[in-house]
């Protein structure tokens, strides 16, 4: 597991936080948001993962979610899914597909 990497989405009003995962050799990215409360998933120390799991979990409470997914695992986050950004892949660079993100506003 590669660590994750935050980065910002620059919208015309606001940036909001998201963070991208490497899971065996694939991307994912979502919004560093919980679904529990809208707080960021790492303790603006970019740490988000149970080692133990692989799993993306949430310092503030507890709340486990599956990486490739994004869907809670466990915790107060009960069934909700972490906010995707989708991303596309060209040339070797990874772009975020900002007019596809639920942005749960
Ligand atoms: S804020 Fe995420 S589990 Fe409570």
């Amino acid at each position: 597991m590669v660590s994750p990497r935050n980065f910002l989405l620059k919208r015309s009003d606001r940036e909001t936080e998201a963070f991208l995962i490497n899971k065996a050799g694939k991307h994912y990215a979502y919004l560093n948001l919980c679904r529990h409360w809208s707080v960021g998933l790492d303790f603006e120390d970019n740490d988000f993962f149970f080692r133990g799991w692989g799993m993306a979990y949430l310092q503030n409470h507890g709340a486990i979610y599956y990486p490739a997914s994004g869907e809670c695992a466990s915790g107060p986050c009960g069934g909700a899914s972490l906010y995707r950004v989708p991303l596309l892949e060209k040339e070797g660079a990874l772009y975020a597909v900002l007019d596809q993100i639920d942005w749960g506003d």
